[in-house]
């Protein structure tokens, strides 16, 4: 199980730099679980490793560019395979607010490269493992716009489907051998994410108070309440979900 002479399960995350991602380790490290953890941003892995391991895990970071699927095929294979990765959870993801005539091509690539290509192939790198020893969990964190459309969100919110239709295809051909994968769809939480967007904004309280009155209770959610959801979705007491969208969205998509 996981690192060598570690009896802790390790969790492969990508997307830990900050957000639903870091929140997600530490919760995770709340459950005995050591990490394995990967982003483009080398700081912010350096702060989730000295935030996990101050609450006893073991973590190894790898500071990595996502958006080259060639590259990160080559480079993370070999390495992945060093472990045994008890659960997967690909979290790392970018978006542009643009309408369809305004995306270019190169936005777009960049925007399926990280948000679903790389999802994709971590699937792709880990699964034999898992399937050989008959064990494991995935959970692809997709969007409430996965599922809605969103305004000036087009190349996000197709990619963000493309990850429910990669998570349920998973699930169809894996189920009877041991794992599960789920994706999750969260609405609009109050991550630095949304903190970039609204410094790039002409009027950020306006954005803001908009962001918040899609939620049905007028409050975006926390990275924590996220990682609650992730959490769920990798343990046993999920053992009966699979191939499912766990919407976590304040009701944004229930109207
Ligand atoms: N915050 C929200 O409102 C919201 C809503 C729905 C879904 N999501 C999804 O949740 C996930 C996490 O988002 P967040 O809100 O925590 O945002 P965040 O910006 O705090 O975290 C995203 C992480 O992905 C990493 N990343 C982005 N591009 C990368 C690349 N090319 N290579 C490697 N790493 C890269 C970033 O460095 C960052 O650490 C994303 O997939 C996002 O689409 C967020």
């Amino acid at each position: 199980m996981a690192f060598p002479g570690s009896d802790r399960k390790l969790v492969l995350l990508t997307g830990a730099a900050s957000g639903i991602g870091r929140a997600t380790c530490l919760r995770l490290v709340a459950e005995g679980c050591d990490l394995f953890i990967i982003d483009r941003d080398g700081p912010g892995l350096e702060e989730t490793k000295k935030r996990a391991e101050a609450l006893g895990a073991t973590v190894k970071t790898h500071q990595i560019d996502l958006s080259e699927p060639a590259a990160v095929l080559e480079e993370m294979q070999p390495i992945i395979d060093q472990f045994e990765i008890d659960y997967l959870v690909n979290d790392a993801g970018l978006g542009f607010a643009r309408t369809t005539e305004q995306t270019t091509l190169a936005e777009w690539d960049l925007t399926f490269n990280v948000n679903i290509t790389a999802t994709f192939l971590f699937c792709k790198m880990v699964l034999p493992q898992m399937l050989a020893r008959g064990a494991g969990a995935i959970v692809n964190v997709a969007s409430a716009g996965a599922i809605v459309g969103l305004k000036n969100r087009v190349a996000y919110c197709a990619s963000k489907a493309a990850v429910v239709g990669l998570t349920r295809c998973i699930a169809a051909d894996h189920a009877t051998q041991g794992i599960r994968i789920n994706a999750i769809a969260p609405g609009t939480v109050g991550s630095e994410w949304i903190e970039k967007i609204l410094s790039d904004v002409p009027d950020p309280v306006a954005t803001r108070k908009m962001m918040e009155a899609r939620q049905l209770d007028g409050k975006m959610g926390t990275p924590e309440e996220i990682a609650e959801g992730i959490n769920f979705l990798l343990s046993p007491a999920a053992r009966f979900v699979n191939g499912s969208v766990f919407v976590m969205d304040g009701g944004l998509t229930a109207v």
